[in-house]
């Protein structure tokens, strides 16, 4: 069993023969996919896992949030089926339905990834892991060894100085997730991608929700165009934001919390999310004991994915970039696959796509039309923008926004910004296109299937390549 053979005994310290070819030190979306892809390779694999298999995305991150999401949608298309002529009456929502739905996708995408991991003749080793050796990692009174070892031990929410999180009333987005109830109203501190994804979500359920952000404007990272249109449908649905408006303070009140803005603002509401972004986990695990170089709490690596100590890798939220579960996936695979000697090419962090899935969606890869500007200039870049008003599925579906593509001149696509319900979906073409580097004129010719949103992606690229087909340009 090779649970017994990579267990250490004291005087075996060291007697990395015994160990396992990769130990992985968390299991969540990037150490997981090491271990699934690695194992897949061939070699043997120790996951190491303190709570559940899956980590955050699947617990209290992508999966459950997209849940909430969803049952907002069904409340949206229930509040609104007079519009499309369909008569329904909407009594409101059952939070504890909700929650079952919600956990019960959970608990399935779980149990099957538990199947898969053990299908696969993975270790999975349950407990707190901490690296006592630079290719060792004790849990409990017991010590494991790799010839290679992966660090994976995710983010978790961060907070302000001084803004104590309490669970019940000030609480993260983990906690907002285990709600027994719709709070009646909610401040969100932090108008990024869970704020805004939380934000709607609550809205359509049917709380008042007031976004503070210290920047001018929601999803700042985000091109401004969808940024400005995201503000708009935001206003259109209620949910007030302030942006350029920092966090001061927070009290209890009887009825909930009273938060106060450094412009001297004071909301009432039952209780306040922050969601000012996430930290590295990399606190207390015997990481710079061992050598490991960090900065700032993140592990420094290279292209390669390679700490500062020989056969250590680190992967995921704890390496400095995208705080995403798709870059995780990647980086875990691209590490199982340079272990295994496959010599893999690096993950491109230029080219991970993001969506924000919130109603409306914001979805984008590649540079923005002010990241494109300042690489090249301003008389280096065109962009074009084609509004949903003339995709005939958008209307269908009642949605508007856009999509934007933001070229270098006489050169590729560089960066391609989408605004709409569903066109998440639609990042998947978008990438391509921005991966393969494509011209205008070798994405004009595709034929795109009618009526789907995705035409509106090949009309931006007809209006780029000089002949629009339905738009006013
Ligand atoms: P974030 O970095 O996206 O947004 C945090 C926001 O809080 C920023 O806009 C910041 O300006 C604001 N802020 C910070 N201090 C403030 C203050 N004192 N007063 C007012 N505003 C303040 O971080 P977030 O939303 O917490 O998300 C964390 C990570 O999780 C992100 O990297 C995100 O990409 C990832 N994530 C991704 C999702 C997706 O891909 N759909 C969903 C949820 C999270």
């Amino acid at each position: 069993m090779r649970v017994a053979e990579a267990v250490l005994d004291s005087d075996k310290m060291g007697a990395v023969t015994d160990a396992f070819d990769v130990l992985v030190l968390g299991a969540g979306s990037g150490g997981y996919a090491c271990a699934l892809r690695a194992a897949q390779l061939g070699l043997t694999v120790g996951l190491v896992e303190k709570s559940k298999l899956g980590g955050t995305c699947l617990h209290v991150g992508c999966i459950p949030t997209k849940a909430l999401l969803h049952a907002g949608e069904v409340a949206d298309a229930a509040r609104e089926a007079g519009r499309f002529g369909v008569r329904v009456s909407f009594d409101g929502v059952d939070m504890a339905g909700v929650n079952a739905y919600k956990d019960g996708v959970v608990a399935r995408l779980f149990k099957g990834l538990t199947g898969l991991i053990a299908s696969r003749g993975i270790t999975v080793i349950e407990g707190a892991g901490t690296l006592v050796g630079p290719r060792e990692v004790r849990v409990g009174d017991q010590t494991y060894a790799g010839r290679h070892v992966v660090l994976a031990t995710g983010s978790s929410s961060r907070s302000l100085p001084g803004l104590e999180v309490d669970g019940e009333r000030v609480v993260t987005s983990d906690q907002a997730l285990g709600l027994d109830r719709v709070p009646a109203s909610v401040v969100v501190l932090g108008g990024g991608v869970i704020g805004c994804e939380f934000a709607s979500a609550w809205r359509s359920l049917g709380a008042e929700v007031t976004v503070l952000e210290a920047l001018p404007r929601l999803l700042a990272a985000e091109d401004e165009a969808s940024s400005k249109a995201l503000e708009r449908a935001f206003r259109k649905r209620g949910i007030r934001f302030l942006t350029s408006t920092a966090f001061q303070s927070v009290k209890h009140t009887d009825a909930g919390v009273a938060v106060l803005t450094e412009s001297g603002e004071s909301i009432e509401a039952d209780l306040l999310l922050v969601a000012v972004g996430r930290g590295p986990v990399t606190d207390g695990l015997g990481y710079a004991e061992q050598g490991i170089a960090l900065e700032r709490g993140f592990v420094t690596v290279d292209e390669r994915l390679r700490t500062s100590v020989d056969g250590v890798y680190a992967v995921g939220d704890i390496t400095p970039g995208l705080q995403l579960a798709h870059r995780g996936f990647a980086h875990g695979i691209f590490v199982a696959e340079e272990i295994a000697g496959l010599g893999p090419t690096p993950v491109d962090e230029s080219a991970i796509p993001r969506v924000t899935y919130s109603h409306p969606e914001v979805a984008s890869v590649g540079l923005t039309e002010a990241a494109a500007t300042a690489a090249y200039g301003v008389d280096g870049v065109e962009t074009v923008t084609y509004d949903l008003g003339g995709n005939g599925k958008s209307q269908i579906l009642q949605t508007q926004g856009f999509v934007k593509l933001v070229r270098q001149v006489d050169g590729p696509v560089v960066g391609l910004h989408l605004v709409g319900d569903r066109v998440g979906e639609l990042v998947g073409e978008a990438q391509l296109i921005h991966g393969w580097e494509a011209v205008p004129d070798d994405v004009a010719p595709l034929v795109h299937a009618h009526p789907t949103q995705g035409e509106a992606l090949g009309e931006a690229f007809l209006a780029l390549a000089g002949k629009p087909l339905h738009a006013h340009l």
